[in-house]
């Protein structure tokens, strides 16, 4: 089998879930980390109401929380080679009038569905190698559709990066089959970080070695054009960034020299290299300049902008090497803990100058998942949110982060050991236009409880906790990432 690069790579973090309520089918208790990476039921979850716990819901808040990540991690005693591999398990979690509603499904993929009816794993992947017989004509046959979701004129798509996205019913969840934004790209890769301009349009890129395509996207979800450049060498691109006029490609030395699964471990560090930065502008991709940065790896950026001038800034969570490649997760899959030391990455910012080597200047805070507010993607702004801290003898993080890049100070939330805390999207309150004039929303697992939970921070007093807290009846797997629908 010879796959292309396209068939596979992907994103963040993530994982199966789990627990004990018989409503949700799940086999046995489990009051402790493991249920972040335990198997949900085939069906997913129905509709349930999720019970308010904490605070009240403020006002004019209403919209779904969306998020994507990987399930599926275990078929009997058979265990999922790599997190990255697991099943796109999306979720809605509808904020109105008050209530919070969870559904949860999994992406009727090609994968999934042979998977399912053979009840074991077949498909090659990420991190695992997959069955010699398995049929792959392209890379959809083996997309886990597992990474993010995403709105665009109306559809809700989910998300991997070497494959299709997949649209599915924003209510319902129901899947719809692969998105064809023109015949010609039909199973073209499309990024599971794609980047939003205030106005809607949306950038993404399609990464199949070192020809990278460019998607430009209306904001009614049309395709407006498809475009190629040239990133110079196979590097693993799970994010980028881009400021108001230029999208900014961060080609880290982390190269692919093979592409035959299990596709990480055809991946080379090469820091002597260092971190190539590529500026292209939107308007003429042909206009393009080159900034030379010391090695860093990473999975995510926060965002750019650019500098009267012409000096761009952006920030992203950095690490000295990559992590998570061959095998990552798999111990944590199988519940155990891994003998290595965890490496969190360090919130950092690049600065690239007209000309010359571009500067980075790392923060005292580690984090992983930066966000920012939709309404300054691109444009000069003061914060970035992240979740961050961690807890003896098990996986997972604790915290929400909030820098003020202006003051270097931060303003933290610890929910402490007992959760496990996922990615906080900024959500604009209606008529509000600072960046505090937000509310930052995401998903914890309460481990004692066995339940997952949706909080809601005011972003101007995140030291004072989750203005308004869910819980659900049942606890569903640590996932990647998210998007808000309003
Ligand atoms: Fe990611």
């Amino acid at each position: 089998m010879n796959l292309s690069r396209r068939m596979l790579l992907h994103a963040g973090l993530g994982a199966g879930a789990a627990l004990a309520l018989a409503p949700n089918g799940f086999a046995e208790p489990m009051a402790d980390w493991r249920q972040g990476y335990a198997t949900p039921p085939a069906r997913g979850f129905d509709p349930a109401a999720m019970k308010l716990v904490r605070g009240r819901a403020p006002r004019g808040l209403s919209g779904a929380l969306y998020r994507n990540g990987p399930a599926q991690l275990q078929y009997g005693s058979a265990y999922a080679s790599h997190w990255f591999d697991g099943d796109g398990l999306v979720h809605r979690i509808a904020l109105e009038d008050g209530k919070a509603i969870h559904t949860g499904r999994f992406i009727q993929t090609n994968k999934r569905i042979a998977e399912q009816k053979a009840q074991k794993f077949l498909a090659p992947g990420f991190g695992t190698v997959g069955a010699p017989d398995f049929p792959v004509q392209s890379s959809d046959d083996v997309n886990a559709a597992n990474t993010s979701v995403v709105m665009s004129g109306g559809e809700m798509l989910a998300l991997w990066e070497a494959g299709s996205a997949f649209r599915l019913d924003p209510v319902t969840l129901e899947t719809r089959g692969p998105k064809v934004w023109r015949d010609d790209l039909k199973a073209m890769p499309f990024l599971a970080h794609p980047k939003r301009e205030p106005d809607g349009r949306l950038w993404n890129l399609a990464v199949s070695g070192p020809n990278v395509g460019i998607y430009r996207i209306s904001p009614a979800g049309a395709l407006e054009s498809f475009g190629l450049v040239n990133i110079g060498a196979a590097s693993y691109i799970h994010d980028w960034t881009m400021t108001a006029t230029r999208l900014i490609i961060l080609v880290q030395p982390w190269i692919q020299t093979r592409s035959t699964p299990p596709f990480i471990d055809g991946f080379e560090w090469r820091p002597q290299e260092g971190m190539k930065i590529l500026i292209v502008d939107k308007d003429d991709l042909s206009k393009k300049r080159w900034a030379q940065a010391p090695a860093r790896a990473f999975y995510h950026t926060g965002a750019a902008w650019e500098e009267k001038g012409g000096v761009i800034r952006l920030d992203g969570s950095f690490y000295p090497s990559p992590v998570l490649g061959s095998g990552g997760g798999a111990d944590e899959i199988k519940g155990k803990m891994p003998a290595a030391p965890r490496v969190d990455p360090r919130l950092t910012q690049i600065t690239i100058p007209l000309t010359g080597d571009a500067v980075l200047t790392e923060t005292e805070y580690l984090g992983e998942f930066p966000q920012v507010d939709p309404r300054r993607h691109g444009l000069q702004r003061r914060l970035t949110a992240m979740v961050s801290g961690d807890s003896p003898n098990r996986p997972g993080q604790t915290a929400l982060t909030v820098y003020h890049w202006e003051s270097g100070k931060a303003d933290v939330h610890d929910f402490g050991p007992g959760h496990m805390i996922e990615e906080h999207l900024f959500v604009p309150k209606p008529g509000g236009a600072s960046e505090k004039d937000s509310w930052l929303i995401g998903t914890t697992i309460n481990i004692a409880r066995q339940a997952s939970e949706v909080h809601v921070f005011d972003a101007s007093d995140v030291n004072g906790g989750p203005v308004a807290t869910w819980r659900a009846g049942y606890s569903w797997p640590l996932g990647f990432h998210g998007t808000w629908a309003s």
